[in-house]
């Protein structure tokens, strides 16, 4: 089987890129050993702090984004990161090509349960100029790479660089990321949709009227029966997708009118969305395509409903 680097290099992928890349699946290789560890890797549990987006940090969200940050700082081709765990900004090297923002652990409510958890990147083109919040401000259609590590049962990596979504799978006894499905494709239908239900009233017509006509599944007007899941980590959510189709959304709602969206665009949306479309899935937020989104802040949320093509298209049908 193929290493990360072997097939970074067989791909002919720009040099610096290639080793921006190896930083970030070293940054997961030790992540996930101390997920791996539990409780007694010291990791669960809450810190007394908040984020930036008011949300109490877990004790490994902390660790993760240090780890990251240190990695990233250390590396010269990025001048700038962007993290869910950072209130701003934060320079990096002035001549560094590459701009990271990143989500240093999805799914933060799992940990203390021993479920699901993961890290996303998104990579954009450095502006030239100083490092400031403008600089991130580019639609996802500008990324150079984006990619997830799932810390499940095995630790894996979906990567794309813009040909293709690929699959790596973490070799325990070497360390080193594996080359396990080279172009990941979503099948176009599929009975399975993914959504927080606790949240059904809070919805906007749109969706309430999509999933009322799931659940009635062959006697409905869909004709077929559906099934759920929902992994309340979207990097858990979207690698079923990846793996076997299936529709993942986290719609608008109302139950806090401040915040109208969950997922943040550019370390959650984006390079998911890169990934989802690279292996024929579609990304959008019910109106528009996610890349095509001119940010506005950098801790920006939307919405998202993502997946198999047609079930997606079909879902986008009801908003008209
Ligand atoms: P994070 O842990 O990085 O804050 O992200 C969690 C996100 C997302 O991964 C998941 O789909 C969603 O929050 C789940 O939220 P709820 O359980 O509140 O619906
Ligand atoms: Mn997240
Ligand atoms: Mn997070």
């Amino acid at each position: 089987m193929q290493s990360l680097n072997e097939t970074l290099s067989r791909r002919g992928i720009d040099g610096d890129l290639h080793a921006l890349i190896q930083t970030l699946a070293q940054c997961a290789g030790e992540i996930s050993t101390l997920v791996r560890g539990g409780a007694l890797s010291g990791v669960l549990g809450a810190t007394e702090s908040e984020n930036v987006q008011g949300e109490t940090q877990k004790k490994l969200d902390v660790i993760a984004n240090d780890l990251i940050k240190n990695a990233l700082a250390a590396q010269p081709l990025v001048k700038g990161l962007a993290s869910e765990e950072e209130d701003d900004v934060v320079p990096a090297n002035a001549e560094g090509r590459f701009l990271v923002s990143f989500d240093p652990l999805d799914g933060s409510s799992n940990i203390d349960i021993n479920s699901l958890v993961g890290t996303i990147f998104s990579v954009l083109p450095a502006p030239t100029g100083a490092v400031d919040e403008s600089a991130f401000l580019q639609p996802g259609a500008n990324q150079v790479a984006a990619c997830y590590m799932l810390y499940g049962p095995a630790t894996v990596m979906a990567l794309t660089t813009g040909d293709g979504t690929l699959m790596f799978t973490l070799d325990p006894n070497s360390g080193e990321f594996l080359l396990v499905e080279e172009r990941v494709r979503i099948p176009e239908d599929t009975a399975e949709f993914a959504i927080n239900m606790s949240n059904q009233r809070f919805w906007q017509p749109a969706m309430q009227s999509y999933i009322a006509d799931c659940l009635k599944g062959k006697e409905g007007q869909r004709g077929k029966n559906f099934n759920m899941r929902w992994i309340a980590a979207m990097v858990g959510d979207v690698h079923r997708v990846l793996s076997r189709g299936g529709l993942f959304t986290y719609p608008q709602d109302t139950k806090n009118p401040a915040k109208p969206f969950k997922l943040r665009l550019m370390y959650e949306a984006n390079p998911m969305s890169f990934l989802v479309e690279q292996a024929g899935g579609v990304a959008s937020t019910g109106y528009e395509r996610i890349m095509a989104i001119q940010p506005d802040g950098i801790h920006q949320r939307v919405a998202v409903i993502l997946g198999s093509k047609n079930e997606v298209n079909t879902c986008l049908g009801y908003h008209g």
